[in-house]
């Protein structure tokens, strides 16, 4: 057969394939999230995410010297407390005696090279399960914008004074990137970054992350502030706000269902691009691996691989521990 072009050339071998290989996952891509509780010695698996666990905090240390030995060393850090800290008005958030702060205190004092990343949004202080304040009234109820920023600034404040090197809004109220950056520069901390939860879908994955922090919505849903998932023009508006507003960062969540979005996002912004490879993600590949179903270290690395190639340099991701314990086997 006379012909010019053979693709497979580039693919003979393993030396030729990695020669050509255009796309790889480096540990230093990956945010790893993690969860704090109360409590000593408790370590606290969620059934819904196989492999990942809510610590108390001294575990939680033993947790991450372990992940940063295997050379992990950007972290997320969300909070399950009791219903009996939990609010309208998410005061706990803001309580630097309360767990959170004292965990991002903790942490940063034990680990002062690693990055930390700390969430804002009322969701795990909020009686009522929102990300924002809830006003009832007569036509159902309404998670209202401008009230719930004040609350976010305080936050996300409290939080740059407990040592949080990237601040992570994931509330999608407007305006918040702008109104946080400037509540942090005017407290003097213009050193510390924003990754904004630019486009932040409405979607179905994030199941097992509310299991593990007890934060479920208690009534309606999230729709008038998170994504319509069958929207993608949407996406640039909330990125060129976020841009403009100065965050260091555009994150776009979730990972897998949203690979065009992540394209999107990073052919037309500058910034670097993140992406969140949700709770859900994780439980699909875990039960579908552990029915014997799929190769799950495999749908794993390719998993994360793409979402590299559509463009996303940070991931955070539930797999990261994993991924780092098999780059050291
Ligand atoms: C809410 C928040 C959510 C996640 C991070 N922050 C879920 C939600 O919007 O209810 C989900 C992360 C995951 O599913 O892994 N502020």
């Amino acid at each position: 057969m006379n012909m010019l072009r053979r693709p497979r050339r580039n693919r003979k071998s393993p030396v030729i394939r990695e020669l050509v290989q255009e796309n790889f996952l480096s540990l230093s891509d990956l945010i790893y999230p993690m969860f704090v509780m109360e409590g000593q010695g408790v370590r606290s698996e969620i059934t819904s995410m196989p492999g990942v666990a809510r610590f108390s905090l001294d575990l939680l240390l033993e947790e991450m010297q372990e992940c940063v030995d295997l050379g992990l060393k950007t972290f997320a850090l969300f909070p399950n407390l009791p219903e009996s800290k939990k609010d309208k008005y998410a005061t706990e958030s803001h309580n630097p005696e309360g767990l959170y702060l004292q965990a991002v205190k903790a942490i940063k004092n034990r680990f002062p090279d690693i990055a930390l990343m700390t969430d804002v949004a009322m969701d795990p202080y909020s009686s009522d399960g929102h990300d924002g304040i809830v006003e009832e009234g007569s036509g159902g109820f309404e998670v209202v914008n401008d009230e719930t920023l004040v609350v976010l600034a305080k936050m996300a404040v409290a939080q740059a004074r407990a040592g949080a090197d990237i601040i992570g809004p994931s509330d999608m109220m407007d305006g918040r990137i702008g109104y946080i950056r400037e509540a942090l520069d005017k407290e003097g901390f213009t050193n510390v970054s924003i990754m904004a939860y630019t486009a932040k879908y409405a979607g179905a994955f994030y199941g097992p992350f509310r299991d593990a922090l007890d934060s479920a919505p208690r009534f309606g849903d999230k729709k008038t502030y998170q994504m319509n998932p069958a929207n993608s023009r949407e996406a640039l508006i909330e990125a060129e706000l976020d841009y403009a507003e100065g965050a260091d960062f555009l994150m776009v969540k979730p990972a897998m269902a949203y690979l065009d979005i992540i394209k999107l996002l990073n052919d037309n912004f500058d910034l670097p691009i993140a992406a969140y490879n949700v709770s859900g993600e994780y439980a699909m590949v875990k039960a579908a691996a552990a029915n014997g179903w799929i190769d799950g270290e495999r749908a794993m690395l390719e998993i994360l691989t793409a979402m590299k190639r559509a463009g996303a340099k940070i991931i955070l991701t539930y797999f990261a521990k994993e991924v780092a314990q098999l780059r050291k086997s």
